[in-house]
């Protein structure tokens, strides 16, 4: 995709500096602001800020008793020790529903930081074929209001297994929060199936858009403020993320470490790429189905292009913000360790063995799309045995620097402690990070 020439002039020495012929879609990426979802409740008639609404938002995700049968509620899966990301995950690296034998489709996203990702909208380049595509919650951008979105996770057979709106709407008017939630929202929050889960979306958009849930406090925040400068180690793997001819990763996962509004470093751009990660044949067999994802050109929408199949295999690039406390990886969650989806990125193209069965390159991705996975890019720009862009070594400096992103309450959760944590440490960790809100 076009915007990608852009990072090759952001270079490792710290400017911020871009190149005119850098065009609009990287200056208005970190351009990005606090307030970049503007007024996300248009139309309604309550102030969607009152302590009140946040509060009930919250009981709400962590009400157990919305899924049928009861006990899986938003934050079984956006597990708050795990920086509100895949929780309850199954062996295949996707979440468990509420159900035996249900799991979702794709792994849990971060709910943190949902305040900065823009509605979906494209990006045209002049002189590029296909407009980028941008923003948009869900790996596939396919919403973008947290008030419609929250049917979505309560309603699916293979999450929380809510049933019709009516059956919801009665367990909303039995529940302990039902009096806040008319409080905050009028009397008759609650009457009609409909109105109530709108109530119920505006309620779980408060809480997720409040100021909890962008905490900001990571080591790395705390060096862009002026605070204790990153390890030597995390500094040399910051260079190594950046530098245009290694990984070459902020191109996409973009930041700007010499602004001291931790808000410029979200560590995505919101656009779509195809990667190709390998197939999460684990997850196949637990979804009882063979069928390629396609992410973004699937979601078949009349009022946009993304039934193109160009964009066949985009996902949107995640917030590497708390990645390290994810024990799943990419959209398939064919990843369990966070070291290796560095080395994928610096030995898809120079060792495809290794990754792909038999050696067979995309095998994710059907081969009338193989054309959308770019093979031409820094670091996935070399020949099959040519040597990596990225060493042993410079992929542990890149994991060490991703792992000062993860904040305070989750920093007991991240990757390399899990291995030897007990379950009961875990659980105690939960705890605290659940305190902590
Ligand atoms: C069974 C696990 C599960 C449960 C329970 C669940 N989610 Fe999710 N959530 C997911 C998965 C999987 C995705 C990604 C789906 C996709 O992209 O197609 C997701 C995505 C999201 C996103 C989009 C985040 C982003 O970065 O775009 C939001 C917001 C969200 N969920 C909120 C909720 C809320 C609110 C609830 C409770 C009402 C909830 N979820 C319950 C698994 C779950
Ligand atoms: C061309 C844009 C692009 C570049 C360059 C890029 N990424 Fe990504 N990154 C993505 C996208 C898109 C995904 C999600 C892919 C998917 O799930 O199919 C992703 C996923 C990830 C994930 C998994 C996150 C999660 O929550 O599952 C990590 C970790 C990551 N990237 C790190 C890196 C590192 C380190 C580099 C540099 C070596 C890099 N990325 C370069 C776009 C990019």
């Amino acid at each position: 995709m076009s915007r990608h020439r852009c990072a090759l002039v952001v270079g490792l020495s710290f400017a911020a500096a871009l190149a005119p012929a850098c065009g609009r879609a990287s200056r208005r990426a970190s351009d990005a602001s606090p307030d970049a979802r503007g007024a996300v409740t248009a139309g309604s008639d309550v102030d969607a800020t009152t302590p009140t609404l946040v509060d009930v938002g919250r009981r709400i995700f962590f009400d157990p008793a919305l899924s049928d049968p009861p006990g899986t509620s938003c934050a079984t899966c956006h597990d708050p020790a795990r920086g509100f990301a895949g929780g309850n995950v199954a062996p295949s690296g996707v979440s468990r529903g509420s159900r035996a034998g249900h799991v979702a489709r794709r792994t849990t996203p971060s709910v943190l930081y949902l305040r900065f990702v823009r509605r979906f909208h494209y990006h045209w380049e002049e002189d590029a074929p296909l407009p980028d595509a941008f923003g948009g919650f869900f790996w596939d951008g396919r919403v973008d209001s947290l008030v419609d979105l929250a049917e979505q996770p309560l309603r699916n057979p293979d999450e929380m297994n809510g049933g019709e709106r009516a059956s919801i709407a009665n367990k909303l008017r039995a529940a302990p929060y039902a009096d806040e939630l008319r409080r905050a929202l009028g009397r008759d929050a609650l009457d009609a199936p409909d109105v109530a889960l709108r109530a119920l979306g505006r309620a779980l958009e408060a809480f997720l858009l409040g100021p909890d849930m962008a905490p900001f406090s990571s080591r790395y925040d705390d060096f862009v403020r002026g605070g204790a400068p990153l390890s030597p180690r995390a500094q040399y793997g910051m260079a190594l993320f950046r530098d245009p001819e290694k990984g070459n990763c902020a191109s996409c996962h973009r930041f700007n470490p010499t602004a001291r509004d931790p808000a410029r470093s979200l560590f995505t751009d919101y656009g779509y790429e195809a990667l190709a990660p390998p197939r999460n044949r684990l997850l196949a067999a637990a979804r009882r189905s063979n069928e390629a994802d396609l992410g973004l050109c699937e979601r078949n929408d009349p009022r946009t292009h993304t039934n193109d199949a160009r964009l066949c295999a985009s996902f949107r690039t995640p917030s590497l913000r708390n990645v390290a406390a994810r024990t799943s990886f990419m959209h398939n969650g064919v990843f369990t360790r966070l070291r290796d989806v560095v080395a994928f990125y610096a030995t898809r193209s120079t060792n495809p063995k290794r990754w792909y069965r038999a050696g067979a390159v995309l095998e994710d991705v059907p081969a009338r799309y193989a054309a959308n996975v770019n093979q031409r890019r820094v670091p996935y720009d070399r020949r099959a045995g040519a040597r990596p862009r990225l060493d042993d070594d410079e992929i542990d400096a890149i994991v060490a620097f991703l792992e000062s992103l993860t904040d305070a309450p989750f920093r007991a959760t991240s990757i390399e402690s899990v291995d030897r944590k007990s379950e009961r440490a875990l659980r105690t960790s939960n705890g605290r990070a659940r305190a902590a809100l």
